[in-house]
C-alpha cells in the first residue's frame, strides 16, 4: 500500500484534509504523528500516488510534498497538480532536505505556497499548515463573495436596464401623448363641422330631390313639350338615377369615414389621458368577465378562453379605463389566432401591494424587430381598416396612469403573453385625480 488515511482526528476539531507525499515510510511516519491529531491525514508514496489521492475523496485541503522522489518528483507533481482546475487551487508546501535558495525558488516560481526543511520541527509544520489553511479559507470565502458580488451587479445591472426601458418607454409615450393630446384636439373641431354639414348637406339634398321629383312629374304632364328636351338629354347623358342613388352611398360612406376618425381622436384623448373618469375600488374579476362578455362574439369560433384566478383584493382604480386594457389585450390576443388557439388569463397578487393580470395566447407572437414598437401608437402589422395600432398605446398610457406597468412576452409560432401589473392604491388615485370627488 503507497496510500492510505488516517481517521484518527481529535474531536472538535475541523476536519480539514492533508495529503503527506514523500516516498520515505520514515519521513511520512514522522508528517502522520504531527498532523493526526489534528487533521485528518492521507498519505502518499510516490507521485502517481499523490495524484490519484487528489482525485478522490476526501480531497486535500493541503499537500505536504516532498521534492526528491523516483519516477516522478514533487516538481512534476507539482506542476500536474497546476494544470487542472480541480486542483489548481489546493495549497501545496514542499517539504524537502534540500536547502539550496535555487531550489526554493524553483519550487515557488512553480506555486508553491511555503518550503519545509527536514528535519521537520513540528511546531514549525503545525504553524506552516494553519497558516496556509486559513489563507485558503480567506481565499475561498473571497471568491464566494467575489461570485456574489457580480451576481448581485449583474442582477442590478439587469433591473436597472429593465427601469431605463421603462422610463424610455414612459417618456416616449409622454410626448407622444402631448403630441396627439394637442392633434385630437384641432382634429375635433374640422370633425364637428364636418359631421354636421353633412347632415345638413343629406337633409338639402333630400329637399333637391323632392324639388326635382316635381319637375318630373310636372314634365311627365307636359307630354313630349319641346321645351324639356335638354332636360331630359341631360338627365340620360348625366345617368341621374345612378346618381341619385350613388350620393345616399357617398353621404353614408362618408359618415362611417367620419366615425372611425371621431373613434380615433377618442382613443387618442383617452392615450393623452384627457378623458375623465372617477376612481373607484374595483373588482379586477368583475372588469374582465364584463369585459370577455364584450368581446365574446369576436372569440367564441375560434379560441378557447381559460381563467386562472387567483384570490385579489379590490383595487383602486378606473375600471372603465382598466376594461379598456383588457379588451385590447383580449381582442388583439383573439385576432393573433388564426386558426384555433388558447388564451389565458391568469390573475395574482404580487407581494402585498400590487396585482397582476397576464393574458396570454397561443398565436402568432411577434417578431423580435416588433417587439420594441407595438406600444408606439400607430403601428400595426394589420391590414388598413382592420387596426389603427392605438391599442396597446392607449393601453400603455392607462397602466401607466394608474402607476402600473405592461410588459410583453412573445416568441414567433408560440404566442405572446401581456402581463399587466397595477398597484392596489396608486399614489395618483390618492393626490390629485382624487380631487374631484368632494
Ligand atoms: N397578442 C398579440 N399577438 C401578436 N401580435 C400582437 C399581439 N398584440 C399586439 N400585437 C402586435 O402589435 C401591434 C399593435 O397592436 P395594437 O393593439 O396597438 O394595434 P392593432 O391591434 O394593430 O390595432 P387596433 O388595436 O388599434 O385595432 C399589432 O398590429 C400586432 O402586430
Ligand atoms: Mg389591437
Amino acid at each position: 500500500m503507497d496510500e492510505a488515511t488516517s481517521e484518527s482526528i481529535a474531536p472538535g476539531r475541523a476536519a480539514a484534509t492533508i495529503l503527506a507525499v514523500d516516498d520515505d515510510p520514515v519521513n511520512l511516519g514522522v508528517l502522520n504523528a504531527v498532523l493526526r491529531p489534528h487533521f485528518r491525514v492521507r498519505v502518499a508514496r510516490s507521485g502517481a500516488a499523490a495524484l490519484r489521492a487528489v482525485d478522490s475523496e476526501p480531497r486535500p485541503d493541503l499537500i505536504l510534498l516532498d521534492v526528491m522522489m523516483p519516477e516522478m518528483d514533487g516538481y512534476a507533481v507539482l506542476a500536474r497538480l497546476r494544470e487542472s482546475p480541480a486542483s489548481r487551487d489546493i495549497p501545496v508546501i514542499f517539504v524537502t532536505a534540500m536547502d539550496s535558495s535555487e531550489d526554493e525558488k524553483r519550487g515557488l516560481e512553480l506555486g508553491a505556497v511555503d518550503y519545509l526543511t527536514k528535519p521537520i520541527t513540528p511546531a514549525i509544520v503545525l504553524a506552516r499548515v494553519r497558516t496556509h489553511l486559513e489563507a485558503r479559507q480567506a481565499r475561498d470565502m473571497l471568491k464566494r463573495f467575489n461570485a456574489q458580488l457580480v451576481h448581485q451587479v449583474d442582477q442590478g445591472t439587469h433591473a436597472l436596464e429593465q427601469a431605463q426601458l421603462q422610463l424610455m418607454q414612459s417618456e416616449k409615450m409622454a410626448s407622444i401623448g402631448q403630441l396627439a393630446a394637442g392633434v385630437a384636439h384641432e382634429i375635433n373641431n374640422p370633425i364637428g363641422f364636418v359631421g354636421s354639414n353633412l347632415g345638413t348637406l343629406t337633409g338639402y339634398l333630400q329637399d333637391i330631390f323632392s324639388i326635382i321629383a316635381a319637375y318630373e312629374r310636372a314634365e311627365a304632364l307636359a307630354g313630349n313639350d319641346a321645351a324639356f328636351e335638354e332636360a331630359r338629354s341631360l338627365r340620360q347623358k348625366l345617368d341621374y338615377d345612378y346618381l341619385k342613388e350613388d350620393i345616399a352611398g357617398l353621404l353614408g360612406e362618408s359618415k362611417d369615414g367620419l366615425a372611425r376618425v371621431r373613434k380615433i381622436v377618442q382613443d387618442l384623448k383617452g392615450f393623452s389621458h384627457v378623458s375623465d373618469t372617477v376612481w373607484e375600488w374595483a373588482d379586477i374579476h368583475q372588469g374582465l368577465d364584463s369585459t370577455l362578455n364584450m368581446v365574446w362574439n369576436e372569440l367564441k369560433y375560434h379560441c378557447t378562453v381559460s381563467k386562472n384566478y387567483g384570490p385579489l383584493p379590490k383595487i383602486r382604480c378606473l375600471p372603465s379605463q382598466l376594461n379598456q386594457v383588457f379588451m385590447n389585450l383580449l381582442v388583439n390576443a383573439g385576432q393573433a389566432i388564426a386558426d384555433k388557439g388558447e388564451i389565458t388569463i391568469t390573475t395574482e397578487c404580487v407581494g402585498d401591494a400590487a396585482v397582476r393580470v397576464s393574458i396570454g395566447d397561443t398565436g402568432a407572437g411577434i417578431a423580435p424587430e416588433a417587439l420594441a414598437r407595438v406600444f408606439d401608437p400607430f403601428f400595426t402589422t394589420k391590414p388598413v381598416g382592420k387596426g389603427t395600432g392605438l391599442g396597446l398605446s392607449l393601453a400603455w398610457g392607462i397602466v401607466e396612469r394608474h402607476g402600473g406597468k405592461i410588459e410583453v412576452a412573445s416568441e414567433v409560432g408560440k404566442g405572446t403573453t401581456f402581463a399587466v401589473t397595477l398597484p392596489v392604491e396608486p399614489r395618483e388615485a390618492v393626490a390629485p385625480a382624487a380631487a374631484p370627488s368632494p
